[in-house]
């Protein structure tokens, strides 16, 4: 009953978006699958589109998004990563366990698959050797780290920084991997330290303010000629989209920044983007969506009936956003001047 009471307050003060979603969220029971994804990625009455994309209105967004920030960086990323090991195992790759954008080239690849391509993609980018001190910022499960330890058998210079403490158990536990619990907005890197740096899928949680200051810090923590890997979404657009308050839901206290920005900021750094390119999250929030689905009772029994929903929400209303144009997957090589 509450939650139909909090939906028409929710809705005036956060938009649609935003209301939809917490009153989905909040059904005692498991919601029907089918129907969520049609109804957060199939065709919207008109009236309602405008006003999903309009309200709140941009002033507002702002103030809104501006209260959002005010929260700990770490209880946001702990919000959504703390969950349990054992859930994000139902529907992640199992070689690896990545949590980010795979590439399906033909459509018709498996999850397992496709998350391999996309880590061959990135390996060539990164180009680890064995004796490279390697940093990745954001490392998850250790998926990457895997990779490259693949690559260059090299595990004393591979190091990973992640602001979630069950990651941080799993990989000790599954890994071995040298991976701290370590804020990589706030570390004081040391100088020239490391060869390569790269984040995937951690950068769209840094704040629009926090972006400039960090490349900063990573130019100066790379040797001459050391090369920064990103992959990450951002946004088409400066203005700050309403999907960034209905986002707030999933990722409390993140906020990604515009892509025109990220190239100005990367530039003023000090790096050359040498390589980019354009991906689509699409097919992955696809199968994740329905590797949970296929795996429900389980998935409830670990995290309970409304995180079951939640993650049943987020992957469509992530494909939407990337369906809708609003944002976009981006994968690329900065060279340090
Ligand atoms: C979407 S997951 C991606 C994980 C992994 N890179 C992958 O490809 O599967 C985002 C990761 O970024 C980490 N993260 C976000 N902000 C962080 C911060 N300020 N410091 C350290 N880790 C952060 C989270 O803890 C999480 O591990």
């Amino acid at each position: 009953m509450l939650r139909y009471l909090l939906f028409p307050v929710e809705t005036i003060t956060y938009g649609p978006s935003y209301g939809w979603i917490r009153l989905m969220v909040r059904s005692p029971r498991p919601l029907d699958p089918d129907e969520v994804w049609e109804r957060i990625t199939g065709r919207l009455p008109p009236a309602f589109d405008w006003l999903r994309k309009n309200y709140p209105p941009t002033f507002m967004r702002s103030l809104l998004i501006a209260g959002k920030m005010r929260q700990a960086h770490v209880r946001g990323i702990a919000a959504h990563y703390d969950v349990s090991n054992a859930f994000y195992e139902l529907f992640l790759d199992s070689k690896y366990m990545f949590y980010t954008c795979a590439d399906f080239p033909t459509g018709r690849e498996t999850i397992e698959e496709a998350q391999a391509i996309k880590a061959d993609h990135l390996v060539s980018l990164i180009d680890p050797k064995p004796g490279e001190r390697i940093l990745e910022l954001g490392c998850g499960w250790g998926a990457m780290l895997k990779r490259i330890y693949e690559e260059t058998h090299d595990k004393a210079n591979l190091h990973g920084f992640t602001l979630s403490q069950e990651q941080v158990a799993y990989n000790g536990d599954n890994n071995g991997f040298n991976v701290e619990f370590r804020d990589f907005i706030k570390t004081d890197y040391p100088a020239e330290h490391y060869d390569k740096i790269y984040s995937i899928g951690a950068w769209e949680h840094v704040r629009p303010k926090d972006i400039f200051p960090l490349m900063q810090k990573l130019h100066g923590a790379l040797k001459p000629g050391g090369r920064l890997v990103q992959h990450f979404f951002c946004r088409n657009e400066k203005r700050i989209p309403t999907t960034a308050v209905a986002g707030q839901v999933f990722f409390p206290g993140s906020l990604n920044s515009a892509y025109a920005d990220h190239v100005k900021w990367n530039e003023a750094a000090g790096f050359t983007i040498t390589q980019r390119s354009i991906h689509d999250y699409r097919p992955t929030l696809r199968a994740w969506f329905e590797n949970l689905v296929a795996n429900r009772d389980r998935a409830i029994e670990l995290v309970g009936v409304e995180t079951y929903n939640r993650y049943l929400v987020f992957f469509p209303s992530a494909y939407r956003y990337f369906d809708d144009g609003v944002g976009m997957l981006v994968r690329w090589v900065m060279q340090k001047r």
